[in-house]
């Protein structure tokens, strides 16, 4: 069994071929990515790579701005070249699961506001149909008991409200995360994306349909990428 910390360590750098001198680059958030985010450094200072990054998380720009990218606003620039970020599941038609981490809400503007989105990923990820891993939901504090019933009666589901220890987490935008788990049965993302996104109390979800360009994979044998027929990449 390969060192999942050395996979992701393999995608994380391999997915820097895709950005070039000049670049304003998303910069995600998580474990994987935060090899990209140091190799993009290092890149940096040691063969004058340019760029700027936008960070989708405050635990990224603390990383970013410790190896040396310098950071922009998204409010300031024009849109970005390239996201890249990682992914709890990702399916055939590379529609997403994020926010294990619960920077769904930023990850998801910045993916927005990307020319392509490239997923870092270790082979784990890869599923047939979505939602093994809980969906991410951000949600108000306010009522939030509420919404968590109106999801859970939506879903069909049960749908907690992350805590870490004896209080809920926090997203850096203040708001709480409800994981819906509904099982391997999202066989319908865009769909079920837009019927969660109409219950009010919902901040954001973590699906992210078609959005996502290739996917920067790593299993024991090795690391590919894998391209999006339907996508803006090309290798
Ligand atoms: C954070 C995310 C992460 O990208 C996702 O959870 C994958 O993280 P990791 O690479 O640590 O498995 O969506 O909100």
């Amino acid at each position: 069994m390969a060192d999942v910390e050395a996979l992701k360590k393999e995608a994380g750098i391999e997915a820097c071929k895709f950005v070039k001198d000049g670049m304003k680059v998303g910069l995600g958030t998580g474990s994987t990515v935060k090899h990209t985010v140091i190799e993009l450094g290092r890149r940096m200072s040691e063969e004058g790579l340019q760029i700027v990054g936008v960070p989708t998380s405050l635990a990224t720009e603390k990383l970013a701005i410790e190896v040396g990218i310098p950071l922009v606003q998204l409010s300031d620039i024009d849109g970005l070249d390239i996201v890249i970020d990682g992914a709890d599941e990702y399916d055939p038609r590379f529609q997403l699961i994020k926010g294990g981490g619960a920077a769904l809400l930023r990850e998801k503007i910045v993916a927005q506001e990307s020319g392509s989105m490239v997923v870092v990923a270790d082979d784990r990820k890869k599923v047939e149909t979505l939602g093994a891993f809980p969906l991410p939901i951000e949600v108000t504090p306010f009522s939030h008991e509420a919404t968590v019933r109106a999801l859970s009666r939506l879903l069909d589901c049960r749908v907690n409200i992350r805590m870490a220890g004896d209080g809920p987490v926090f997203t850096d935008n203040g708001n709480m995360i409800a994981d819906a788990h509904t099982g391997p049965t999202i066989s319908d993302p865009i769909g079920l994306e837009t019927k969660i996104l109409m219950i009010a109390g919902v901040v954001q979800v973590g699906l992210f349909n078609n959005m996502c360009d290739a996917v920067v994979l790593a299993g024991e044998n090795g690391v590919e990428t894998i391209l999006n027929p339907a996508g803006r990449l090309e290798n």
